[in-house]
């Protein structure tokens, strides 16, 4: 059985007190929740302050990015240490704002997978196909492409220790989010390409979240689909209400 997840990607958002005010309300509503694994992924800066906040809380941190290299002169970067240090279990690796503003690439994705795994952070990696490449029935061909090299060498005992996170890059920020049957089709063929690269037990086991105008209103027609476990969610986790309803409905 598949525990769902729910993280919050707040992407460039909030300043010092408006993260506090946030993570204190999540603290305070979601506490008794045992269902759903929860996780928070602010920007570095707010990191320290939130890791203090939600300590022996059922939230987990999580960073949105970081660097494959351990130390040394990489002037802006975050190392995996780094995150682990300040209190971070999971890392969002690859998602598709890095990969179209920051030059990175399944070939850096699989550098900082590495570099995650090594210190132990849960990589939630990114994976998803633009709206040209579905209107040309690239779906399949684009999201087997970005596991295979994406994913490139892992053993059986690593790749069971990643989260991937489907986000169709034409359903993000954009409130188009993909229906159930779309989201569903792409989860199952994710987890039949681990099945084939790996085995069936591993394919059973591995989680797969929706990324994408993840919302209260459509989470949890969502959920019910047989391959999706659990939602990367940006916009909506920006607001208490609305992540907290997200999390609730996933948790029932
Ligand atoms: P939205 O929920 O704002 O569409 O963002 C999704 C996302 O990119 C999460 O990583």
């Amino acid at each position: 059985m598949r525990k769902p997840i729910i993280a919050g990607n707040w992407k460039m958002h909030k300043t010092t007190l408006e993260a506090i005010n946030l993570v204190n309300a999540l603290k305070r509503e979601l506490y008794n929740l045992e269902n759903v694994d929860i996780v928070v992924c602010p920007p570095f800066t707010l990191l320290n302050e939130i890791s203090e906040i939600i300590q022996e809380s059922n939230i987990g941190l999580g960073g949105q990015d970081l660097f494959w290299e351990g130390e040394g002169a990489f002037t802006g970067e975050v190392s995996a240490k780094m995150l682990k240090d300040v209190g971070c279990s999971y890392v969002i690796i690859g998602h598709s704002e890095r990969r179209k503003y920051f030059g990175e690439t399944d070939e850096t994705v699989n550098k900082k997978l590495r570099a995650a795994l090594k210190e132990e952070l849960i990589p939630i990696v990114c994976i998803g196909e633009s709206l040209e490449q579905r209107e040309e029935g690239k779906t399949f061909d684009i999201v087997k492409e970005q596991i295979v090299q994406g994913f490139k060498d892992l053993s059986a005992e690593e790749i069971l220790k990643v989260i991937i996170a489907y986000e169709p890059i034409w359903a993000i920020g954009t409130g188009r989010t993909a229906t159930p049957e779309q989201a569903e089709e792409v989860h199952r063929f994710i987890r039949q390409q681990i099945s084939e690269i790996y085995n069936e037990e591993i394919a059973s086991l591995i989680r797969i979240q929706y990324g994408g105008s993840v919302k209260v209103e459509n989470i949890e027609e969502l959920i019910k689909q047989e391959d999706i476990d659990g939602a990367l969610v940006g916009g909506a986790s920006l607001e208490a209400d609305s992540f907290v309803e997200i999390v609730k409905r996933v948790n029932q």
